[in-house]
């Protein structure tokens, strides 16, 4: 495995590679990571990890400062899985003040944009940006940021670029917990009690598979369930797969949504739902 910092180093290793299958990170990776990037062998010839803190799609009050920065634990992680990671400085990525931004479909205002203006232009033009760089065949995202694997789905789509997503699931702790480098901020008490967003979630779900249709009343009684356990919730929300707005009574396949936080530490969560015919 091959670590490379600079743009120039990395293009001249891949210009003869005829198949990559690329998963972009922000390191610190857990378990969801490296299935992705097992995944991703089954896509391409050639393996590359990203590993990149990207400050365009942190808010000024978010946690960019203290983003766990773990690059040697994480390239000891990727051996024998990746063949290059790719691991930049901030500098590679923007010599120069950014001014060019993808702006994402209007749906990047709703649920997770709501609460962090911004994060999801930020997140798509760096996401470009590696795009453009690896040039890879395929490129691997998790499900468990749901509404950014739709805006990179839309954006590729729509831009036209020659990739393929690939979605995976989430991977979860043994107790139902999604998997995300943010579950280290949590206290002893916090950890205990977090599993409480993927049972919330759960138990939406039960409900709609039961035949439930009122979605405005589920999601406020989730909320208010948070609510009550201690939680400062942003939403809980049942959409439609394909284009993540209000779920239609009609809509077979939809997710449920979710992002809370818990002390000071905001967790997310979704799980889909497809119904019978
Ligand atoms: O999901 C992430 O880790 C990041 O948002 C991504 C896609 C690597 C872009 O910085």
């Amino acid at each position: 495995m091959q670590l490379i910092n600079n743009i120039v180093e990395l293009r001249a290793r891949l210009s003869s590679e005829r198949s990559i299958a690329f998963v972009p990170t922000m390191g610190n990776l857990h378990e969801g990571h490296l299935n992705l990037t097992r995944l991703a062998r089954e896509h391409g010839r050639c393996v590359v990890a990203s590993i990149f803190v990207n400050p365009l799609q942190f808010g000024p009050n978010e946690d960019f400062d203290r983003y766990p920065r773990t690059l040697e634990a994480d390239c000891a992680k990727l051996q024998g899985l990746a063949d290059v990671v790719f691991a930049p400085s901030v500098n590679e990525m923007y010599p120069e003040q950014q001014t060019v931004f993808v702006e994402p479909p209007p749906i990047a205002n709703e649920l997770d944009g709501a609460s962090r203006p911004g994060h999801f232009r930020g997140m798509a033009t760096v996401v470009l940006k590696l795009l453009n760089i690896v040039q890879p065949h395929t490129a691997l995202f998790g499900k468990k940021d749901y509404q950014q694997l739709h805006i990179i789905r839309r954006m590729v789509g729509q831009l036209n670029l020659p990739v393929e997503i690939v979605g995976g699931e989430t991977v979860r702790a043994a107790d139902g917990l999604a998997l995300s480098s943010r579950n280290q901020y949590l206290n002893q008490a916090e950890r205990s009690e977090a599993v409480s967003l993927s049972r919330t979630l759960q138990g939406v779900r039960q409900a709609i598979l039961q035949g439930e249709r009122d979605f405005e009343r589920l999601q406020q009684q989730a909320v208010e369930a948070l609510t009550a356990r201690g939680w400062a919730v942003d939403y809980v929300a049942v959409r439609n797969q394909s284009d993540l707005l209000p779920a239609s009574t009609m809509g077979r396949e939809l997710v449920i949504l979710a992002a809370a936080k818990l002390g000071k530490t905001r967790l997310l969560d979704n799980i889909e739902v497809r119904l019978a015919g």
